[in-house]
């Protein structure tokens, strides 16, 4: 059982790189706080399908996801996981390993990709995750986003960046294809689970009736080890995801996500 929450915060963000930076951010510093020799980290369905869509401002002052051209596939958009090892490193933590879950077998081709390259827009990240955030955020944002793999940045020009993601990081990341449904977790062998906007896909709304969110939670809580940490977001909103389909153009406007960090006691 999943005790002690030590934050929840509210990001009120929709998909994309960065939107949980508090709690990578706050992972960062309990990593820092209590060192760890190394780090067993799962992370459960890491897919993104914006894999076409770049952020452009339309005449009336808006950020839109407009389809692109075929190049911008070369660009991966599974991002947690390396936000992930980005945060281990930053603390120090060289001997890491993830696992990446994803049922889908062209999320994993994704990130099977070479160069492993990442790109992000601050402004997207700032005016269409809609992150309404004080000056003291913005600045930690601007930190956060900087702090990416920084000394990986093949390219930075106006609020864009791409990130090359190191072999050395690369050999860390296990490609697993399962269903988190229907496969078992082994009990206490992770030191970080993450698991965002994927249960979402099984909440009754979502299912025409069946919550599979309880059995899944409890299935990844058993999967933490003891005073490992479990990061999750999207249990709050009540599921209009069929609603929405997952469209790029709207879902910047359809629910408010927390993003919490646990601490199993
Ligand atoms: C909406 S995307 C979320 C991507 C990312 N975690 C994020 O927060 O932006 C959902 C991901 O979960 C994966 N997924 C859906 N059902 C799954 C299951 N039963 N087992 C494992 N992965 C699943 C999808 O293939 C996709 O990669």
């Amino acid at each position: 059982m999943v005790t002690n929450t030590l934050r929840g915060w509210l990001t009120e963000t929709s998909t994309g790189f960065g939107r949980h930076y508090k709690v990578f951010h706050a992972l960062e510093k309990e990593l820092i706080k209590n060192p760890k020799g190394s780090l067993d980290c799962l992370v459960v369905g890491p897919g993104l399908e914006l894999h076409h869509a770049n952020p452009v401002k339309k005449p009336n002052g808006e950020w839109a996801l407009v389809e692109k051209a075929s190049s911008s596939k070369r660009y991966i958009n599974s991002y947690q996981v390396f936000e992930l090892a980005n945060a281990a490193r930053n603390a120090g933590i060289e001997d890491y390993y993830i696992t990446a879950l994803d049922i889908n077998p062209d999320v994993l081709d994704e990130m099977r990709k070479r160069p492993a390259l990442i790109r992000f827009y601050r402004d997207f990240w700032e005016k269409c995750h809609h992150i309404h955030a004080s000056l003291e955020e913005m600045d930690e944002m601007q930190q956060y986003f900087e702090s990416f793999f920084r000394s990986n940045t093949l390219y930075a020009e106006g609020g864009e960046r791409i990130v090359e993601i190191p072999d050395d990081v690369l050999s860390r990341v296990h490609l697993h294809e399962g269903d988190i449904l229907a496969d078992e977790l082994p009990p206490e062998s992770y030191d970080i689970v993450v698991c965002t906007v994927v249960l979402s896909h099984y909440s009754r709304e979502c299912t025409h009736g069946v919550d599979h969110v309880p059995e899944v939670m409890e299935k990844l809580c058993n999967a933490v080890k003891p005073g490992g940490f479990h990061i999750n977001s999207e249990l709050v909103f009540p599921g209009d995801w069929e609603h929405i389909a997952y469209s790029p153009g709207r879902s910047t406007t359809m629910h408010q996500q927390y993003a919490h960090m646990m601490q199993k006691g």
